[in-house]
C-alpha cells in the first residue's frame, strides 16, 4: 500500500502515521522529520532548510524532491510507504508521479485529514515532542504519564520551534496557498479519500482504518 497523508499542519499526520506503520508494516516517510534530523545533525542541507522552517515557509522543492527520490528506493519501502508531509506543492506531486512511473508503481490512495481550524490551533500549541526519540504528545489531548517526560524513552518533552503562534499562522497560510491545490489534483485522479479526523482518538483511527481497508481490497 502506498499512501499519502494530506492535511494541514497539526492535523495529525505524524500521529496517525505511527499507527498505520504498526497496522500495515510499512514505513512512514516524513519530509518534516527528515529535515529536522538534518537540522539537528548540522549538515549543509539542514542549515539551508532551517532558514525556511523557522519561518514556517516551505523548503525549496528541489531539496525535498531529492530526499524522497532516494528514500523511496530503500529496501523497507518496497512493500509500500506512508508519505507524511510530501508532496506539498504541485511540482512536488508531479515529480512524485514521474518517480513512481519510472519505478513502475502507483499510489493506492491520498487520505485527506479533515480538521477545523480551532482544533488545529489547539493541537499545535499543545503539542510536545520528545527530544530523544521524537514521540509526539499533547498537553491537552494526549498527555504523557509524567508531565514533561517521554513515556517511551524518559527524555524531556519540548515544543517544536515552529509551533509558536506567528509561525503557526504562516504555516496554515502556506498550506492554503501551496498545498490545498493538491486536493483537486488527486481528486481528479480518483485517489482522494477524505476522512473526518475530529473527535475521540479511537473513533478517528477507526475511520482511517476503514478508509484504508477499502483501498487495500481494491
Ligand atoms: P512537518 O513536520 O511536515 O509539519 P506540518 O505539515 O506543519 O505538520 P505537523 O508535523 O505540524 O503536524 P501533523 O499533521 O504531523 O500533526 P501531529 O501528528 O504532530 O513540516 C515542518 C516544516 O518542514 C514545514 O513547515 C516546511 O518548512 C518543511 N517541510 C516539510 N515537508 C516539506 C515539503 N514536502 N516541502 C517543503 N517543505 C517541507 O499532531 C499534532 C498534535 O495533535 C499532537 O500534539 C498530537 O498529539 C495531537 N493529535 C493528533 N491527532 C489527535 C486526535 N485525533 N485527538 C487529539 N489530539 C490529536
Ligand atoms: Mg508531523
Amino acid at each position: 500500500m502506498r499512501i499519502i497523508l494530506l492535511g494541514e499542519p497539526g492535523a495529525g499526520k505524524g500521529t496517525y502515521s505511527s499507527e498505520l506503520v504498526k497496522k500495515f508494516c510499512i514505513p512512514q516517510i516524513s519530509t518534516g522529520d527528515m529535515l529536522r534530523a538534518s537540522v539537528k545533525a548540522g549538515t549543509p542541507l539542514g542549515r539551508q532548510a532551517q532558514e525556511f522552517m523557522k519561518k514556517g515557509e516551505l523548503v525549496p522543492d528541489s531539496v525535498v524532491i531529492e530526499l524522497i527520490r532516494e528514500r523511496i528506493k530503500e529496501g523497507d519501502a518496497a512493500k509500500g510507504f506512508i508519505l507524511d508531509g510530501f508532496p506539498r506543492t504541485l511540482p512536488q506531486a508531479q515529480s512524485l508521479d514521474k518517480m513512481l512511473l519510472s519505478m513502475d508503481i502507483s499510489l493506492s490512495a491520498v487520505i485527506k485529514i479533515e480538521v477545523g481550524k480551532a482544533i488545529l490551533l489547539k493541537r499545535l500549541t499543545g503539542r510536545r515532542v520528545c527530544k530523544g526519540c521524537g514521540a509526539t504528545y499533547n498537553v491537552d489531548t494526549m498527555k504523557p504519564k509524567k508531565e514533561g517526560v517521554c513515556d517511551k524513552c524518559g527524555k524531556e518533552l519540548v515544543q517544536r520551534p515552529d509551533d509558536m503562534p506567528q509561525t503557526i499562522e504562516n504555516r496554515l497560510a502556506v498550506y492554503q496557498k501551496d498545498t490545498a491545490p493538491l486536493i483537486e489534483f488527486y481528486e481528479k485522479k480518483g485517489l482522494l479519500r477524505p476522512v473526518q479526523c475530529e473527535g475521540e482518538y479511537k473513533d478517528v483511527l477507526g475511520r482511517l482504518f476503514a478508509a484504508l481497508e477499502k483501498v487495500a481490497k481494491v
